[in-house]
């Protein structure tokens, strides 16, 4: 079958048009049973293709069709042995990797500021987490990757660890030497999975950092939706055969998917697919173009910083993808959020996120000059506004250190727990998860020690306006912390 063809999507649309009688739900029966005005927006084509796992349609959790077929030309587009779509997002994907190599008390190597899906996954399999430190950017206020030296010192400790999970690119676009990590991780039989939520695109352009599949790495979590053009929630799942296997990841991704997948989603996967390979090269060499010249444009605003190839160099950061902007605005004297708000309320731009320091935008084939133009002006205005109203201050980038692990985080989350004041919670046990969401970077994750130093980080962003995310209490007055038995007098 040829990379030009669309089995999954060009199936539902020849069935939609045979337009047959639908005794099977969906119960909106190609938009008939929906709400007019919902069926007037989205349009009668995308309701006509909402259909479900009928014989003609395949089954994800056991294709054997049109999805099977998919799926197939996506391997061989990504360079995998075999490609698993997801619904559940990159999210579900990570839980499938980490489910599929690690069972209770076995170990996983990963870096401390993972997603929060790959605690989830650690919770719910029961696994040990082994942190190894992010390189931390002290003058951006960010976290980079993970270095080799790290990882290898990290299997010397732990040659018996299931696996090694190494996010790459990051959020901010930063690569690794991950070549060499698979390198290091193969030498003891270790498997390496990549968090590739931000690095679909990679793969298609020489000059974008290597993908995990051309690295050699033995999975990838791999998020189309974000950077390559399919439907929110899709994501796909690569893997090389030899240090996994293929039947494990079927049987984990489908416990973990919906028996209801939506063919929406599936199909804007197969049309992605197609694009990235026939088109890709060229839409994304344009865009790393524009990216360029934006942030040039940038690098001439007084007091804005838009990090380009001179961040390279350093153990963790290898390579680095241009088409991510990383804008240092700490020398407004404003934090990464204010500006975030100010840039919406003030010119209608929505940014990727923002942090205390930094404003991450994204350019995409989805960009052209004009909106590189309109960001130009908001920045513009965004710096004389600010560089006149408040005094020029240098931001200390405070970034907290890691909290101490006490107790697996499976243990913890299911453990015996009570809730105590926030403000009161320092030498306690957390059972829950803290993070700022975007990007969803845990700074606590249940099991570790809580400090002082942490919870004023919490407080520093909570004041910034920052999302704060996780604790039940999502005022974050309360915090639930392991239950202490004190002796009975
Ligand atoms: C580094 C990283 N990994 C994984 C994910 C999860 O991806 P998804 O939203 O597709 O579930 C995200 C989402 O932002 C992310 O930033």
């Amino acid at each position: 079958m040829s990379q030009k063809e669309t089995p999954l999507f060009s199936g539902l649309v020849e069935h939609a048009k045979k337009n047959p009688v639908q005794f099977h739900i969906p119960g909106h029966k190609k938009g008939s049973g929906i709400d007019p005005e919902f069926r007037k927006f989205i349009g009668d084509n995308a309701l006509s293709i909402d259909l479900i796992n009928i014989g003609p349609l395949d089954d994800l959790h056991s294709p054997k069709g049109i999805i099977k077929q998919a799926q197939e030309l996506a391997a061989e587009a990504f360079g995998a042995d075999h490609t698993f779509f997801s619904v559940q997002g990159t999210s579900g994907a990570i839980m499938t990797m980490i489910m599929a190599v690690c069972g209770p008390g076995d170990k996983i190597i990963v870096p401390r500021n993972v997603h929060k899906s790959v605690m989830s996954a650690i919770v719910f399999s029961g696994a040990i987490p082994i942190f190894i430190h992010p390189e931390i950017d002290e003058k951006l206020g960010i976290s980079h990757g993970i270095t080799t030296d790290a990882v290898e010192k990290a299997l010397e400790q732990h040659p018996d660890a299931k696996g090694v999970l190494v996010i790459n690119p990051t959020y901010f676009g930063v690569s690794a030497d991950l070549r060499k990590i698979v390198e290091i991780a193969h030498s003891f039989q270790v498997p390496v999975l990549v968090d590739e939520a931000h690095g679909v695109h990679i793969h298609f352009h020489d000059e974008l950092p290597l993908s995990a599949m051309q690295a050699g790495a033995d999975m990838a979590a791999t998020s189309v939706h974000k950077l390559g053009g399919s439907m929110t929630q899709s994501s796909i799942l690569n893997i090389k055969e030899g240090l996994v296997s293929p039947k494990r990841v079927q049987s984990i991704i489908s416990m973990l998917t919906t028996t209801s997948t939506s063919y929406l989603l599936l199909a804007s996967l197969d049309v992605a697919r197609r694009r990235l390979v026939t088109e890709g090269k060229e839409l994304i060499g344009e865009t790393i173009r524009l990216a360029q010249s934006i942030r040039e444009r940038i690098n001439k605003i007084e007091h804005l910083y838009c990090v380009g190839p001179e961040i390279l160099g350093r153990k963790a950061t290898f390579d680095y993808d241009p088409t991510k902007l990383i804008i240092s605005i700490k020398d407004l004297g404003i934090t990464g959020y204010e500006a975030e708000k100010w840039l919406r309320e003030t010119y209608n731009i929505e940014v990727e996120l923002s942090d205390l320091y930094n404003l991450l935008c994204i350019i995409t084939p989805g960009d052209t000059e004009q909106e590189g133009d309109v960001l130009i002006k908001a920045l513009q205005d965004l710096s004389s506004v600010f560089h006149t109203e408040s005094e020029k201050l240098h931001a200390q980038v405070v970034l907290p250190d890691i909290p101490l692990l006490a107790l697996t985080p499976r243990d913890a989350f299911y453990a015996d727990t009570e809730v105590v004041p926030f403000a009161e919670s320092e030498g306690r046990i957390i059972a829950e998860f803290v993070m700022v969401y975007p990007p969803g970077i845990p700074i606590f994750i249940p099991g570790e020690i809580i400090t002082e130093e942490n919870l004023r980080y919490i407080q520093m962003n909570i004041e910034a306006g920052l999302p704060v995310q996780g604790p039940e209490d999502d005022q974050l007055k309360m915090i639930r912390v392991i239950k202490e038995h004190k002796a009975i007098r």
